[in-house]
């Protein structure tokens, strides 16, 4: 990038991340803003950044805002990441949902940022692991993610020898993958357990349905304190009374919303709170 980035032009761009992803970039984040657009600088055959935030200024720039969002989200993710989670899912959530919901009653399972599939499908593997005990009962898993370039990987469901490495236990590699050119491609049948669909945390999650779990893990670190509030108090709103979140290792609900409650001696579940008092700062979201 040759010029440097002026304030104007970056308060165009942090402006548009955080108003359509809720993704909050600092001035000293600026290398991340270089790294990550310069390929779209490239492909527009603009200049530098000042020349693509001249762009996002101007009408119909609504391909090139999208794809500027795209690029600067952090996909990082991993198959059973913090082991953890899919443990207390394993031994504890998906037993106590099976012992007490009606038969007949759908499981509904969410995946609130997928990335490229690896936290569904763990949690898909799980299910399968179980299936003795889920009987034909039907377990929906639901993934999805406001990058589009990330759910067409999920969907396809072919991970590279690193990706496979992180966290997957060998056993599980043998047992769901099959080699492909040098890649682990699922086995159809676990890709079949999990719909992916695109779904921005911003807007009202009430057209997903209504949740038994929800996964919504390593994204609120990218949010600031209402953002955090609006899409936990949102997703409370779409979970049934007895469901279970699972949130990442660096993140919480308290101090941010009472709509939640720690599960005791669980780091990272929480419950439904039974009864929420209000925090400052926290709002009920409004229809996007
Ligand atoms: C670091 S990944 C987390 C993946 C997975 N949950 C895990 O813990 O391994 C964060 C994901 O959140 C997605 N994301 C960021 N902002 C979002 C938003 N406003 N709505 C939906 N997804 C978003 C990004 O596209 C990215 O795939």
């Amino acid at each position: 990038m040759s010029a440097m980035l002026t304030d104007t032009s970056f308060d165009t761009l942090s402006g548009l991340l955080k108003a359509t992803s809720g993704l909050v970039i600092g001035r000293e984040k600026t290398y991340l803003l270089e790294t990550r657009l310069t390929g779209i600088v490239k492909r527009e055959k603009l200049n530098d950044l000042n020349h693509l935030a001249d762009r996002l200024r101007m009408p119909n720039n609504s391909r090139v805002a999208r794809d500027v969002v795209e690029a600067m989200t952090t996909n990082e993710s991993f198959f059973f990441r913090d082991d953890r989670p899919f443990q207390h899912f394993r031994t504890q959530a998906l037993p106590k949902l099976l012992a007490t919901r009606p038969a007949g009653m759908p499981i509904r399972i969410w995946s609130a940022a997928a990335s490229s599939g690896q936290e569904a499908y763990s949690l898909a593997m799980t299910v399968t692991d179980l299936k003795a005990a889920c009987g034909d009962r039907k377990i929906e898993i639901l993934g999805t993610d406001i990058a589009r370039d990330q759910l067409a990987r999920a969907r396809e469901g072919l991970y590279t020898q690193f990706e496979v490495q992180r966290g997957l236990p060998v056993q599980h590699l043998m047992r769901w993958f099959r080699k492909e050119d040098g890649k682990w491609r699922l086995h159809d049948h676990i890709r079949a357990q999990v719909q992916f669909r695109e779904f921005n945390l911003l807007a009202d999650p009430s057209v997903l349905g209504r949740f038994d779990i929800v996964f919504c893990r390593n994204v609120l670190i990218y949010f600031d304190h209402p953002t955090k509030a609006r899409v936990l108090d949102a997703i409370a709103g779409v979970m049934r009374p007895d469901g279970l979140l699972y949130l990442g290792g660096a993140e919480t609900v308290l101090g941010i919303t009472t709509r939640f409650a720690p599960v005791a001696a669980e780091r990272g579940v929480y419950s439904i709170a039974t009864q929420p008092a209000s925090v400052p700062g926290s709002r009920v979201p409004q229809p996007a």
